[in-house]
């Protein structure tokens, strides 16, 4: 089939990739000229194991193109997706301004049935202001040309971004147009076998299915840390607690893990644009606006207990971070909680020697060069003359460290584990303190 898709971010790149991949023929659109010539080169702007050879493989085969153009583009699709960016407001909301500025494009171009499917987050009740906005345009033309407009959200998961759009767990189609339904069933056909992954519904609630989902699994989240705090204060160990209640499969072990907090694209401009939906439809939302706070609150707890095991001595130390990225296998720095961490150790005079596998470059776009911040090339060189080492990512690498070589270089042999990667056990008999997230112990230690 022909698809057109409007943005090469996550979202648009991937998709248009995997698209490509089962045998499409994909044009992708970006504003970005820059980004599109180094898409032309093959070179990806951003770190997603197993999308450049994907992309490389289907350009070569002439099955995925990238332009600037739209109005060719829009005359090449039969169906054309919307996967632009939905950056918040200041209030919280989704700002549609790229997602319009999209369809009124379309509405300029459009002159035969087309399908136009949104693909990016958007609050529920977009898929009528895209058709409003494409419909304007057409009728400021006089011309006549029917669509229809679909929900179709994307669940895709940085670092696994590939292997979720090919194998979804899930496709939802929002429309109740049946024509439309029927090209999204063709078109994802490829990636539905074995078992039915697709489930047709209202436009609205598939809107809404998408931020329903998210929220519920930063809901998970949250709960975790709130259990892991009165953990900590009562005496026990939260990761025995997670094992015991994962056990239940109605609970389960995924995402119920906890650590600095969420970060990321998606969890946090997502649960908060739930939560201003909700009041503009007139409902204040307790649980949504309380998994936001606790996840505020826990982006600053490894910087209070580095700063109570030095107590509140900062000036002039060094912290060692292993991991930068809001989570493994990305570079994406996006709401990071490294970032709450390293903002707050420089406020109180300390200095930061980081590593990251793939985030350093994107940290030093964010953060310039600053005397305070050194991004090492590796994990053992972060800790040449630091005081205490802090984990903030868990990539795979840090799993299992050398705690001897750990010791010998910090000046103050002790781990910040903010995401529980160790047994504190095995820590402390190599001579290292240990501070885990709700582990009961943090309280009873000597600062
Ligand atoms: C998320 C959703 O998973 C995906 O379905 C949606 O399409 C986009 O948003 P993503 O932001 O890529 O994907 O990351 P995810 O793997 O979900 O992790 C989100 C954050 O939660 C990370 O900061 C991670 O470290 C944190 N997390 C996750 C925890 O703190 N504990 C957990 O148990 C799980």
């Amino acid at each position: 089939m022909k698809v057109t898709i409007f943005g090469t971010g996550y979202v648009g790149l991937v998709t248009g990739a995997c698209l490509a991949e089962m045998g499409n023929h994909v044009v992708c659109v970006d504003v970005d000229a820059s980004k599109v010539a180094r898409l032309e080169r093959g070179e990806m702007p951003i770190y997603e194991p197993g999308l450049e050879p994907i992309v490389r493989r289907n350009h070569a085969a002439g099955q995925l193109a990238f332009t600037t153009e739209a109005a060719p583009a829009i005359a090449h699709g039969q169906l054309i997706f919307i996967a632009v960016g939905t950056p918040p407001d200041e209030d919280g909301s989704a700002d549609l301004r790229y997602v319009l500025e999209v369809a009124r494009t379309i509405g300029r171009h459009l002159d035969r049935y087309t399908v136009v499917v949104n693909k990016s987050t958007v609050p529920v009740g977009t898929a009528d202001r895209v058709r409003q906005a494409i419909a304007a345009e057409l009728a400021a033309r006089e011309v006549q040309v029917e669509f229809d407009v679909v929900s179709n959200p994307e669940f895709l998961k940085e670092g696994d971004a590939v292997a979720d759009c090919l194998r979804p767990d899930r496709i939802i189609i929002g429309s109740t147009s049946t024509r439309a339904v029927e090209l999204l069933r063709k078109l994802y056909a490829p990636f539905n076998r074995n078992h039915e992954r697709i489930v047709v519904m209202d436009e609205r609630s598939a809107e809404l299915t998408k931020y329903a989902a998210n929220a519920m699994l930063a809901t998970k989240i949250s709960f975790m840390n709130e259990i892991a705090n009165i953990a900590e204060r009562v005496g026990a160990d939260v990761e025995l607690v997670r094992q015991g209640i994962g056990a239940d499969p109605r609970i389960g072990y995924h995402f119920i893990y906890p650590g600095v907090g969420y970060g990321g694209s998606c969890f946090p401009k997502d649960v908060q644009a739930l939560e201003r939906t909700a009041r503009d439809a007139g409902y204040q939302p307790r649980l949504l606006a309380a998994v936001e706070a606790v996840n505020c609150d826990q982006k600053d707890k490894l910087f209070e207990l580095i700063e109570r095991h030095f107590a509140g001595a900062l000036q002039g130390r060094t912290i060692a971070l292993w991991g930068l990225a809001f989570k493994p296998n990305t570079d994406d720095m996006r709401e990071a909680p490294s970032r709450r961490l390293m903002e707050r150790l420089w406020q109180a005079g300390a200095r930061v020697r980081a590593y990251d596998p793939q985030a350093r470059e994107e940290t030093r776009r964010i953060y310039g060069d600053r005397p305070d911040l050194v991004l090492c090339d590796g994990a053992y060189a972060a800790l040449d003359g630091a005081d205490a080492l802090a984990i903030v990512t868990e990539w795979k690498a840090f799993r299992s460290p050398d705690f001897a070589r750990i010791r010998a270089a910090l000046s103050n042999p002790v781990i910040f584990d903010g995401r529980n990667l160790y047994d504190p056990a095995t820590v402390e008999e190599a001579g290292i303190a240990y501070y885990g997230i709700g582990r009961g112990r943090t309280l009873r230690r000597p600062a």
